[in-house]
């Protein structure tokens, strides 16, 4: 069994992040997410996988390299386009051969891991197998209708009208049976070659494609209130751990990492926290679920529930929340306006300006 790893995409919804860099690296408890995809795969005991690469090709393979530290052997394959999940599968055809696959997509996070699921998949080998779980807003998802014994009837990509709320999860697993459906979908109304019309193609065949419904924790890390929950729950993880330089006047609470070569000098730390190597802060609250990644100088500020990219500099800045921040980036308040009040006051005015 092969892994097939979508790492490509535009991720508009990471923007500006994405701009600049692959969104399947951003850092999840300072770790690219990416990173816990691969981990899952090895720990499946698959060693065969392609990276679908795009515009971030580069970055991606500097990164995960030739994949030696996870136990992997990998082959990029580059993908001229976004031009959907169907089309990642098409263009990996050589990779992939007549193997079966589990095709993961590399900005999704799953606590847990996917051994059981490829255990059970070489175990009954259906045509394919889909992972589901119930959402709130089925139109914002790939969507399913299953028959009473979890047979799969119909998919379709994002419905106006869904007819569940069983969400498509983003792994699957697939015989090749596969490759002959991919090559029959046409282009979407967004333009994209669709996986939910090569799986209608396998069923309308009649072919075999069940679903197993996952009860436990998922997310796309694609939009910033996943991937802050993404951070928040992996964080819970973490036992504490000070690798760096904590003065005396600091007072560390909880679950709180310091990364060899950080220094933390007067500060207030909640955990579940981590502050990345290199790292300098002073005089600063962190506040429970933040991740500080390498290199950063967070100095006389105030910052929680967010996550802060690599030689990201925050200055005098109180209350950071719910955020996060690029590489680099730089974070200071705006200077104060003077501001003038021009006033004709009669005798015995009482006024209350804001000051
Ligand atoms: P999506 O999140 O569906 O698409 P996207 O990356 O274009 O993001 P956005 O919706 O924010 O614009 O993609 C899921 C994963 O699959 C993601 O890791 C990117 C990858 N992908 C490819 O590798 N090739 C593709 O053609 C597409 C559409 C996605």
């Amino acid at each position: 069994m092969k892994a097939l790893v979508l790492a490509g995409g535009s991720g508009t919804r990471l923007r500006p992040i994405t701009h600049t860099s692959a969104k399947q690296l951003v850092p999840v408890a300072n770790k690219p997410v990416l990173f816990y995809g691969l981990e899952a795969i090895a720990a499946a005991g698959i060693t065969e996988v392609g990276i679908v690469v795009g515009a971030t090709a580069a970055e991606i393979r500097r990164a995960v390299g030739d994949g030696d530290r996870f136990g992997l052997r990998i082959t990029y394959i580059e993908q001229a386009a976004p031009l959907g999940l169907a089309h990642a599968v098409l263009v990996a055809r050589d990779f992939l051969g007549d193997d079966d696959f589990v095709m993961y997509l590399g900005d999704n996070f799953i606590i847990g891991g996917i051994t059981a699921l490829v255990d059970g998949f070489r175990a009954d080998r259906p045509d394919a197998r889909i992972l589901l779980t119930r959402v709130a807003d089925p139109s914002a998802f790939g969507v399913a209708e299953l028959d009473d014994k979890g047979r799969v009837l119909s998919l379709e990509e994002k419905p106006a009208e869904p007819r569940s709320d069983l969400a498509l999860v983003g792994v699957y697993l697939f015989t090749s049976v596969i490759h002959e459906a991919v090559r029959s979908v046409v282009p979407s109304a967004r333009g994209e070659l669709e996986i939910t019309d090569a799986l209608q193609r396998l069923i309308d065949t009649g072919h075999d494609v069940r679903s197993t419904l996952i009860t436990g924790y998922w997310k796309d890390t694609g939009n910033v209130t996943d991937l802050l929950e993404v951070n928040r729950t992996v964080l819970e993880t973490f036992e504490p751990r000070i690798d760096g330089t904590v003065d005396a006047a600091s007072e560390l609470i909880g679950r709180v990492v310091v990364e060899p070569g950080a220094v933390v000098t007067g500060c207030r730390i909640v955990g579940p926290a981590v502050i990345g190597a290199g790292s300098t802060l002073t005089g600063c609250y962190v506040g429970p679920y933040t991740s500080i990644a390498e290199n950063c100088r967070i100095n006389d500020s105030e910052i929680e529930y967010s996550i802060v990219l690599g030689g990201a500099r925050i200055d005098g800045v109180r209350r950071v929340e719910a955020s996060l921040i690029g590489r680099e980036a730089v974070v200071t308040p705006a200077p104060t306006v003077p501001a003038a009040h021009r006033l004709i006051l009669g005798d015995h005015s009482k006024v209350q300006i804001h000051a």
